[in-house]
């Protein structure tokens, strides 16, 4: 079973598409233990709630350094039993002793079929902006491992979307963002079906 922790910074419509996936069991082997934000105005937080999920804010700005921060992050992961952590729209950098105590079990999508498109500014409407610039026919999403590097790990399964002739950022995202909807639980389910193979192959 992977025991979920959803982060995110912003509407989580990820979060939702995730949500909705398990209500409607296409989407078995997962729950969400927590919902984690930097920001306390959050969707993602509200829609947590709304769900009678733990949904905690915890930022960087709350702590004196980024140990204390990370430990605090360590120990709500833990008190929740999470096993899995998967970003969704989080705009910050995961602290690398989380990212090192959850190596190979932290998951983000990305708006751009990786791994071009990808790194630091690649965000929101400046991914979008730079495929229409590059004169790219085709982007898409990307559900990728997370490791020290923005966007680096590697990709777990993607999606494709035509570029269109007129495109704009906001039109293009809005493609883009279609497809994750159905990207991120169909790449959780993979994950949890393999590693329930694999656990069962082990007993
Ligand atoms: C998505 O486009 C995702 O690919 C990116 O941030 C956005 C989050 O959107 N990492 P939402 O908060 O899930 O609606």
């Amino acid at each position: 079973m992977l025991n979920v922790a959803v982060f995110g910074s912003g509407t989580g419509s990820n979060f939702r598409s995730i949500l909705a996936a398990i209500d409607q069991g296409t989407l078995t082997g997962v729950t969400i233990r927590l919902v984690v934000s930097n920001n306390a105005e959050a969707g993602i937080l509200s829609t947590a709630r709304a769900h009678a999920l733990p949904a905690l804010h915890l930022s960087q700005k709350q702590f004196p350094d980024e140990e204390s921060f990370a430990a605090a992050m360590l120990s709500a992961l833990r008190e929740r039993g999470v096993n899995f952590i998967a970003l969704a729209g989080y705009l910050k950098r995961v602290p690398s002793s989380v990212v090192a105590a959850y190596r190979n079990r932290i998951v983000n999508i990305h708006p751009a079929l990786l791994p071009r498109f990808g790194g630091a500014g690649m965000y929101g409407l400046h991914v979008h902006e730079a495929v229409i610039a590059a004169g790219e026919k085709a982007s898409g999403a990307s559900v990728h491992y997370v490791d020290e590097e923005y966007d680096r790990g590697p990709v777990i399964l993607q999606k494709t979307v035509p570029v269109l002739p007129g495109d704009t950022p906001e039109s293009l995202a809005a493609r883009v963002l279609t497809v994750e909807h159905e990207l991120y639980p169909e790449a959780l389910s993979m994950i949890a079906a393999r590693e329930a193979k694999e656990n069962a192959a082990h007993t």
